[in-house]
């Protein structure tokens, strides 16, 4: 409806009594709503807010409105308005609402390319950009899934609210700066002497092949073990403050060098986040994400580019890891001596914090008692630097319920700092992923076939399975050139529908068999509505250049059944003719999808258009039973054309919200 509202409003404003009444269209549409019975009206006018300022009461106003309506030309939307109490019921011409509906998909999804379609798109966010934190994996350690619903929660808002307007940048925060890292060092020293050697010899990569499970597994031991040693622990301490230092140093800071302990140090720390990249990368790979390093470097002229044109975030993310703002920026030293300045920090036991929410809740850290700096004391940089060089209108974090308090109190630490703009930052958390365990209970870790899968593996996983099912059920397809493209989109488009498809605070029950169902509320199903109406389209296509079958009139041939596959103008098709109540459904549901891309937009909810698409497939699959005799493309040519008009304006905005959920379409399943 949201689409027709506007041009309704309008039409009635220029009505005598709605004049009279001095509502204008803006008021109008304000107050337009869908009754709670169909018998009542297509649509409703509630007279409860504009009467309350025009100092009426509600059923006066509607009585006085409605007099004397009478419909303009017989294109006008608007049929009847019946006062009823405090309501105008509102009956439309659904012909002229249909046509009006299906003219705004086409002019705005013309040709094949999704990413071309604007159907659902605004100029809302014009001119304002958001900066997202997204996915934000720790380097030396497997991707968890709470990254994965990260980034595909993020990304699906990032491209949502481009649509809306607005330049995004999406910031990969990478946990590549920490204590952590010192314990991990010390333990590669002492369980694998050679990497020592190696790294402090000038070799730039030490670790050789190793794994980032190897590397976890190393942490873990080392970690371990130190709980039991404070040698050892205090090994691990070193470590850390030698390659803060030598870092430090570096940029010019005001720490001395660490010399050949701390450049070996460093050499290991950059091979781990390398070899932690290229496995983080296959999963982006998977997803379509691209993510660039950040500062962007001009190799050729040797220059730091900060100012990139806006096409660019739109086609990569940025890594913008923790030790950005130790080791590039000296941001954090920064932003303590100023917290120190300012009397916002305080010691406390040996170390440096800031009492956000008062003194019987525990303090942010900015400075542990070993000198080093803290997770919450990078992320106050970040924020200040997302602020500052992207001109940030808002921050947004997508990161799991878990942290709720930690950006609590990063948001008030801002605050605190003098940011006023601290209240622009947002929290966007979610729900835990959850896998059924073989006791049947549902729990974090997941199983399958028995062993544990790493997280890598799940979007690995879903392809094979989709691959399966596609040498069983399509064996010609399977065996296409096509077939790894289909069986990528249609197996990680299975996961990322699976995640989307509820509100992103709820936890999500990952059910292999649900992923994958090709009929239920799932992500195969969606490609496979699309795909079915792709077919529709060429079944009509056919139809009109076989001339033998049917009394199509001749011009169909020439009109409808050359050129490429699905591009076909049906603009001609008449809308009046698609008259039953299933017909009716499904335009609403089109007409609402706007409003609903928005919705997602404003609340950071992209289940708010997947929901939207499964009440569209829904809709369709309804409408298809209910014309089953008298079929989609059947005898009647205008009755086909019409609803094949329908059937292009469903493919192309179901299209549309699927990419904008970041899932690639089929054409072919
Ligand atoms: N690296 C963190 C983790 O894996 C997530 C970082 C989230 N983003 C942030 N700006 N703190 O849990």
């Amino acid at each position: 409806m949201e689409i027709l509202k506007s041009a309704i409003a309008t039409e009635l404003a220029a009505q005598s009594g709605f004049a009279a009444a001095g509502l204008d269209a803006q008021k109008i549409a304000e107050n337009l709503s869908r009754p709670p019975k169909p018998e009542m009206g297509d649509l409703a006018f509630g007279c409860f807010k504009p009467a309350k300022d025009l100092n009426l009461k509600p059923n006066e106003l509607a009585s006085r409105a409605a007099t004397g309506f009478a419909p303009g030309s017989h294109h006008a939307l608007v049929q009847s308005a019946q006062a009823a109490g405090p309501y105008i019921n509102l009956r439309l011409n659904r012909a002229a609402a249909a046509s009006h509906v299906l003219a705004a998909i086409e002019t705005t999804t013309v040709g094949q390319d999704p990413e071309q379609w604007r159907f659902g798109n605004s100029d809302e966010g014009d001119g304002k950009t958001l900066v997202i934190d997204l996915s934000s994996p720790n380097i030396a350690k497997p991707l968890a899934v709470h990254h994965l619903r990260s980034t595909m929660i993020g990304y699906a808002i990032k491209r949502i609210r481009e649509a809306q307007g607005w330049r995004v940048v999406g910031v990969n925060h990478l946990g590549d700066w920490g204590t952590g890292f010192g314990k991990l060092i010390a333990g590669l020293k002492k369980y694998f002497p050679e990497i020592g050697k190696r790294a402090e010899a000038g070799d730039a990569k030490p670790l050789g092949d190793m794994s980032v499970a190897e590397l976890n597994a190393t942490y873990a031991r080392f970690s371990a073990e130190s709980k039991e040693n404070e040698d050892l622990a205090e090994a691990g301490r070193t470590e850390f403050a030698v390659l803060e230092q030598h870092i430090e140093a570096l940029i010019g800071g005001t720490r001395a060098a660490a010399g050949a302990h701390g450049e070996a140090n460093f050499r290991i720390w950059q091979h781990t986040r390398e070899l932690s990249l290229a496995e983080f990368e296959r999963m982006y790979a998977h997803l379509g994400l691209s993510f660039h390093q950040w500062p962007v470097v001009d190799q050729q002229h040797a220059r730091v580019l900060n100012a990139q044109p806006d096409n660019f975030y739109r086609d990569h993310c940025l890594y913008v890891g923790e030790s950005y703002y130790v080791a590039a920026e000296d941001l954090c030293r920064r932003i303590i001596a100023d917290a120190v300045a300012n009397k916002v920090a305080e010691e406390s036991e040996g170390a440096l914090v800031i009492f956000t929410h008062g003194k019987d809740k525990p303090p942010l850290m900015l400075v542990k008692d070993d000198g080093a700096t803290s997770y919450h004391v990078r992320d106050l940089a970040a924020a200040i630097y997302r602020h500052r060089h992207w001109h940030a209108n808002e921050l947004a974090y997508v990161v799991g319920g878990e942290q709720k308090w930690h950006f609590e109190q990063l948001f008030k630490a801002l605050g605190l700092l003098g940011h006023e703009w601290s209240s622009q930052c947002m929290h966007i958390e979610f729900g835990l992923m959850m896998f059924q365990q073989a006791d049947g209970k549902w729990a974090k870790t997941s199983t399958r076939r028995g062993t544990a899968i790493m997280l890598e593996d799940l979007l690995d996983e879903a392809v094979k399975s989709v691959r399966e099912i596609m040498a069983a059920k399509n064996p010609e397809l399977a065996a296409s050139a096509d077939a790894e493209r289909i069986a990528n989109a249609v197996g990680v488009g299975a996961v990322v529908f699976n995640d989307l498809k509820n509100g992103r605070r709820n936890n999500v029950k990952f059910d292999w068999d649900a992923v994958l169902d090709f009929e239920g509320e799932s992500g195969p199903y969606m490609q496979y509505q699309f795909v079915r109406m792709g077919s529709v389209l060429n079944k009509f296509k056919q139809a009109c250049g076989n001339l033998d079958n049917h009394d199509y009139p001749p011009y169909f041939k020439t009109r409808y059944s050359s050129g490429p596959d699905l591009d076909l103008d049906l603009s001609a098709g008449d809308a009046a003719l698609l008259a039953l109540p299933e017909e009716w459904a499904i335009l609403q549901l089109l007409a609402d999808f706007p409003a609903a891309v928005a919705r997602a937009s404003r609340e950071y909810e992209p289940s708010i258009v997947a929901r939207a698409l499964i009440d569209l497939a829904g809709a369709t699959s309804t409408w298809w039973s209910a014309t089953k005799d008298t079929r989609i493309v059947g005898e009647n040519a205008n009755l086909s054309l019409a609803r094949v008009r329908l059937v292009n304006a469903i493919r192309k905005v179901l299209g549309r919200g699927l990419t904008l959920l970041g899932m690639s379409l089929v054409e072919r399943m």
